[in-house]
């Protein structure tokens, strides 16, 4: 089977005001140097690679105060036109959440507001018809159940394990309506023996793979966007069919982001 593309509308978010003022995952280091110019240059060459690809991309005004901003997938889970907006477990974003939101209303969208916590596209992916729910670390485990209830589709609860890959698009990729590619000790035994069963042709990534976030990957269902330093998943991913195009967002990385995560798919209802 040949992958096809779908053109895609994103939202993203210019990191005018990144920075690694605090420390919430193990990427990030408030004492070690970074470069807001080379974030923003690389951010640029992000956006213009799915323009590229033919994808729509609609922005976010940047809020000072909130270096994470950039961070487009943890502002909402949007999927059938439905909004579920986002609840942080940290402080240092809490005030993320009711700009996500904001755009969202002022877009036209129904947006449900979250009783527990859940960091959006972070850990919750469309995965075909399901959705793929990451817990552990930031999502709370009810958030789940909530998700489900929003969306009236399946959620698969995956239980992550390892502090380094805290959100679910860390430790897996969505790849098209059939397949991911993920991280197996990323995920506690139980899940991944669900995650084996549901996906059986699944890509394998190797821990040189996700140590540069090689799975933070944008997928159209024929091209991947992946970070340029995952030279053995884009191999894999090659060897299976699909297109790819590394793009490098180090500086990002440093925050414990990829392409990914600056990306948060807009599905309205077809
Ligand atoms: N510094 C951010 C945090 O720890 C990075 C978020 C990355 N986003 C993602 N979708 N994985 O919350």
């Amino acid at each position: 089977m040949t992958p096809t593309a779908t053109p895609r509308r994103y939202l993203m978010c210019r990191p005018t005001h990144f920075a690694v003022t605090y420390r919430i995952n193990p990427w990030m280091d408030p004492t070690a140097p970074y470069d807001n110019a080379l974030a923003v240059s690389q951010w640029e060459n992000l956006r213009q690679t799915f323009l590229d690809l033919g994808h729509t991309v609609e922005l976010i005004e940047p809020l000072p105060g909130l270096p994470d901003m950039v961070f487009a997938a943890n502002g909402a889970t949007v999927v059938d036109g439905k909004v579920l907006a986002v609840q942080f477990r940290d402080a240092e974003r809490a005030d993320e959440a009711p700009a996500y939101a904001a755009w969202f209303r002022e877009s036209g969208f129904d947006v449900f507001a979250p009783k527990h916590t859940n960091e959006g596209e972070g850990d919750i992916l469309l995965a075909g018809e399901v959705l793929l729910a990451g817990t552990g670390f930031r999502t709370a485990h009810a958030a789940h159940a909530e998700t489900q209830e929003v969306f009236g589709r399946p959620v698969i609860t995956l239980q992550l394990v390892d502090p380094a890959y805290y959100h679910l698009d860390t430790a897996l990729c969505v790849l098209d309506e059939k397949n991911i590619a993920y991280l197996p000790s990323a995920f506690s035994p139980g899940s991944q023996a669900v995650l084996r069963r549901l996906f059986p042709d699944a890509v394998i990534a190797t821990a040189a793979d996700a140590e540069v976030l090689g799975l933070n990957a944008v997928s159209d269902g024929r091209t991947v966007v992946l970070p340029v330093q995952a030279t053995g998943l884009n191999a894999a991913l090659r060897a299976a069919g699909y297109s790819t195009v590394g793009v490098d967002v180090s500086e990002l990385r440093k925050a414990g982001g990829g392409p990914k995560c600056c990306t948060l798919e807009v599905r309205t209802r077809d």
